[in-house]
C-alpha cells in the first residue's frame, strides 16, 4: 500500500521546510506518493483564490497533509480568508493537537511533556465580526457537541498518556460560553473514570504552565485559549522552530503543521529551521499508523539537536539543508 501524501508550501519559510520535510519522508523507506498542492497569500494574490478547490480536494483525498505556513495581511482584504483556519473548518478536523516536550536545547526547560488539546472549529474563531460605528462585536459560538467531542479526544489521548487532564476556561467570567464548555467536558470526564480530571482557569493555567510546567499532560481548552496557551508552550521547550501540530477530525484527512507562520523577516535565506515541520513529520507518521518511523525521526531530531547541528533561531549557524542532512543521516 501507497501513502498519499499532500504538501502545502503555503508561503515564506513554507517553500523551505516543506520540501526538507519531503526530503526527509522520504528518507524514511515508506511507500509515498507526493501531491502538490497551493494554498495562501502568494495563491490569492495571482488567482484571487486563497484556498483552490483543487487544493480542497487534495486534502481531503490524500492519507495525511503536510502544511507550511501561510501570510494572513493583518488588515481585511476583501475575499481573503486564511485558508488553514477554511481548512479546519470545511474538513471539521476540530481537535488541534500541540505537544510541548522538552528538548536537548539550552533555551528548555526539563522535564516537561505536555499537550495543548485545542478546539479548532468554533469559539472566538468563527469569524463573525462586525464593526457598529466605534464598537467592534466578536460573536464567541461554543456549542455542546463541539466541546464534548474535543474533550472525548482529549481524554482518550490522556489515557494513552499520564492519564491525567486539566480543562482550561474562563467560567467565572464567561458563563454561559465557557460554561457550557465546562459542562459538556465535565460530563464527558465522567466517562473516563481512569483520567483524573481538574479544572483551571485559563490566566492561572497560562501563570502556572511557566510555574510548574512539568505537573501538566493533557490541558484541553477552546479556540483562542488554546492558540495562545500552545505558543507559550512551545517557549518553555525551545521555541517556535521546534513545535509541531496536528488538525484532527472523524475522518481520514489530516493535516500537520509547524505552529510557526511564514517569518517573512527570514523567508529565502536557506535559514530557517525545519525541525517543528520534523515534528509535524512525526505526527503524520503517527497518524499513518507508522509508530515505529515516528519513533525513529524523533530520535533522528533529538540526535540532531544534541550534536548542535541547528539553525540560527536556535544560536547554531547551519542552514536548512544542512539540518536537513544530519537529521536524515540520523535515521539511518
Ligand atoms: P512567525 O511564526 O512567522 O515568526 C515569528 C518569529 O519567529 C520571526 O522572527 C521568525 O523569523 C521566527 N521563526 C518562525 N518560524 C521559524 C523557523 N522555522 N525557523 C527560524 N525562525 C522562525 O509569526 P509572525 O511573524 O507573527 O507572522 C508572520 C506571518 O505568518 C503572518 O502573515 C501570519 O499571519 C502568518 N502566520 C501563519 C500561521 C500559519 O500558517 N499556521 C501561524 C502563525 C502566523
Ligand atoms: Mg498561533
Amino acid at each position: 500500500m501507497t501513502y498519499r501524501i499532500c504538501l502545502i508550501e503555503g508561503d515564506g519559510i513554507g517553500h523551505e521546510v516543506v520540501p526538507a520535510g519531503r526530503r526527509l519522508l522520504e528518507a524514511t523507506g515508506l511507500p509515498l506518493t507526493f501531491v502538490p498542492a497551493e494554498a495562501g497569500w502568494d495563491v490569492f494574490q495571482r488567482t484571487g483564490l486563497a484556498l483552490p478547490a483543487e487544493t480542497l480536494e487534495a486534502v481531503r483525498e490524500a492519507d495525511a497533509t503536510l502544511f507550511g505556513a501561510v501570510s494572513s495581511p493583518l488588515h481585511a482584504v476583501e475575499g481573503y480568508r486564511s485558508p488553514i483556519i477554511e481548512l479546519r473548518r470545511t474538513l471539521d478536523l476540530y481537535a488541534n493537537l500541540r505537544p510541548a516536550q522538552s528538548h536537548p536545547v539550552p533555551g528548555s526547560r526539563e522535564g516537561i511533556d505536555l499537550l495543548i488539546v485545542r478546539e479548532n472549529t468554533e469559539g472566538l474563531y468563527v469569524g463573525r465580526e462586525r464593526r457598529e460605528g466605534d464598537t467592534a462585536v466578536a460573536e464567541r459560538i461554543i456549542t455542546r457537541r463541539g466541546s464534548e467531542r474535543i474533550a472525548r479526544a482529549a481524554f482518550r489521548l490522556a489515557h494513552m498518556r499520564r492519564g491525567h487532564v486539566t480543562i482550561v476556561h474562563k467560567a467565572n467570567v464567561l458563563r454561559t460560553t465557557c460554561g457550557l464548555f465546562r459542562e459538556a467536558a465535565l460530563a464527558v470526564a465522567a466517562d473516563f473514570p481512569d483520567v483524573h480530571v481538574e479544572e483551571m482557569l485559563v490566566d492561572v493555567a497560562a501563570m502556572r504552565l511557566i510555574t510548574e510546567p512539568e505537573r501538566f499532560d493533557v490541558l484541553v481548552t477552546t479556540n483562542l485559549f488554546g492558540d495562545i496557551l500552545s505558543d507559550e508552550a512551545a517557549a518553555l521547550v525551545g521555541g517556535l522552530g521546534l513545535a509541531p501540530s496536528g488538525n484532527i477530525g472523524e475522518g481520514r484527512a489530516a493535516i500537520f503543521e509547524p505552529v510557526h507562520g511564514s517569518a517573512p523577516d527570514i523567508a529565502g535565506r536557506g535559514i530557517a529551521n525545519p525541525l517543528a515541520t520534523f515534528l509535524a513529520v512525526a505526527m503524520l507518521l503517527d497518524h499513518l499508523g507508522e509508530a515505529e518511523v515516528a519513533m525513529r525521526v524523533r530520535y533522528a531530531v533529538g540526535h540532531t539537536l544534541r550534536s548542535r547541528v541547528v539553525t540560527p533561531d536556535l544560536g547554531g549557524e547551519a542552514t536548512t539543508h544542512k539540518v536537513t542532512e544530519a537529521v536524515i543521516a540520523a535515521l539511518g
